[in-house]
């Protein structure tokens, strides 16, 4: 799909949404168009005034007008103007119009209408994502393929879009990683992907089960070590900050499915396990949308690919791994594998590009959505300034919120082991989320802040939100990108 910005001069025929604010005018181009004040007549009938919400439908000769209440201009956010596209997204789908124009009269709104226009070309983006590739076409299936903004600038409003852009270019990729079935998405597979993509400064690196072996990067490997599919490690490095200036290092589980392994999962709902990978593949996203963006900073993604199967080569609950920091693990639970790989993962990411902050995001443990439900992915650290920053870059995102949650001492001595240096699975199970998040915390090193992001409950909808169709979210990658822009541009 197409998002292009033009002004009102070119005929324009089809489906026109039009947002109108409470209090609001309409769109006086359409005014023009609507020499029998249909508009206004419908208007009346509908007692439309621009409630958030309100929709009413006016047939003009050439185009078919949705009047799509647009709320109080005073509220007027880049939020909810980002949610306001995702509304006017779901409104156009199942009309099946190739083209959607959107029309707007911004008068009394305190914000350029360029940014306005271009927050909300990024929400209708957002919504109008579909994942459809194993479906049979239908000829009479008709699928958006543009939408047309208009606007009295037009190339300012293209202009300002242009970094929304690559954020939704990295969305849409950790998207159709995300929704692809573990058969198709496998770790190599992933690792071709990520190779396939072409922008300048993104650099990718694969550490495949040789070099593995000869790091000692047996978390890793052991939880792999059940599949078919060998695991891998890739890496991707965004370098164009300061010279010599730490990197952040973020690192994305990458469990391509994850049958639990021999502590198998029950079958209800465990095709979901598909997308365990939904961490690594929105820091891929990110380093999509940064490197677009042509950021100033350095920043490295450290993805471990793996498969979690259940087979006579696979990890057995009792068997003992030593990590590649030299730690020894008891693997108490083989379907608390997330925790394994990432704790490799963090110690080669920190032992190789020395970051000063390390951000970790995976689909950790089911009980977050008991915890916060699916309004929140928790976060967990023990640096209040990275806190605050993220939670900063969340509130400025439409979907991507965050809740922290402790790390206390306590929690952490649950997984301590009787056999070895710790376990993967606590004594007791409360503070579930906590307790896995301490594993992680176990390898990271003195001095490195570090955040965890549990996005169990975030990395998939199960129904149809404005902003994201049901689905694969993309969590994370505007997040992720906001901080970076926020915090980490030289
Ligand atoms: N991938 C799961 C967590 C998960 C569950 C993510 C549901 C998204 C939706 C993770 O590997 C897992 O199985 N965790 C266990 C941990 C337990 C064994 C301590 C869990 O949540 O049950
Ligand atoms: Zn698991
Ligand atoms: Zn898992």
């Amino acid at each position: 799909m197409q998002i292009i910005f033009d002004d009102y001069k070119s005929k324009i025929k089809g489906l026109v949404l039009v947002p109108v604010f409470e209090k609001g005018d309409i769109c006086p181009f359409l005014k023009k168009e609507d020499t029998h004040g249909f508009i206004s007549k419908a208007v009346k009938a509908d007692k439309f005034e621009g409630k958030e919400g309100q929709i009413c439908v006016v047939f003009l000769s050439d185009l078919r007008v949705v009047l799509f209440g647009a709320g109080n201009k005073s509220k007027v956010t880049k939020v909810s103007l980002q949610k306001l596209g995702g509304q006017l997204a779901s409104i156009a789908k199942p009309l099946q119009k190739e083209k959607v124009y959107i029309a707007l009269d911004s008068t009394g709104v305190e914000m350029p209408e360029t940014e306005i226009l271009a927050q909300v070309a990024f929400g209708f983006g957002l919504g109008a994502y579909s994942f459809d590739v194993y479906k049979q076409k239908k000829e009479d299936d008709i699928q958006i393929s543009e939408v047309i903004l208009l606007g009295k600038n037009p190339e300012e409003a293209q202009e300002q879009f242009e970094p929304l852009a690559a954020i939704l270019d990295g969305v849409y990729e950790t998207r159709d990683l995300v929704s692809e079935p573990s058969n198709m998405m496998t770790p190599s597979e992933f690792v071709d992907v990520a190779e396939s993509i072409k922008i300048k400064n993104f650099d990718t690196d694969v550490v495949d089960v040789k070099q593995m072996k000869k790091l000692g990067m047996n978390l890793v490997l052991g939880v792999g070590q059940g599949s078919i599919h060998e695991p891998y490690l890739l890496v991707v490095k965004y370098m164009k900050g300061k010279k010599g200036a730490a990197p952040l290092l973020l690192v994305g589980k990458g469990v391509c499915f994850d049958s639990g392994g021999i502590s198998l999962k029950p079958g209800k709902d465990m095709g979901d396990m598909k997308y365990d990978m939904a961490g690594a593949a929105a820091v891929l996203g990110t380093m999509i949308s940064i490197a677009k963006m042509g950021l100033k900073t350095n920043v490295v993604a450290v993805m471990p690919l793996v498969e979690n199967m259940p087979s006579g080569t696979a990890l057995k609950p009792g068997d003992v791994v030593q990590s590649m920091s030299g730690k020894t693990v008891e693997i108490l639970n083989t379907d608390a594998e997330g925790r394994l790989i990432l704790g490799d993962a963090v110690w080669y990411g920190q032992e190789k590009f020395k970051p000063d902050t390390v951000i970790d995001m995976a689909t950790l443990t089911g009980v977050m959505t008991y915890s916060l439900g699916t309004e929140y992915a928790g976060l967990f650290t023990d640096d209040e300034k990275l806190a605050k920053d993220l939670e900063q870059a969340s509130q400025e995102t439409v979907m991507d919120h965050l809740w922290r949650l402790p790390l206390h001492a306590n929690y952490n001595k649950l997984i301590n082991s009787d056999i070895a240096d710790m376990a993967n699975l606590a004594s007791s199970p409360e503070a579930g989320s906590s307790t896995a998040a301490h594993f992680i915390g176990r390898f990271i090193q003195p001095g490195v802040k570090w955040a965890h992001l549990d996005i169990a409950s975030k990395a998939w909808t199960k129904r149809d939100l404005p902003c994201s169709p049901k689905g694969a979210t993309g969590f994370g990658v505007q997040l992720l990108t906001r901080y970076i822009l926020n915090t980490r541009v030289s």
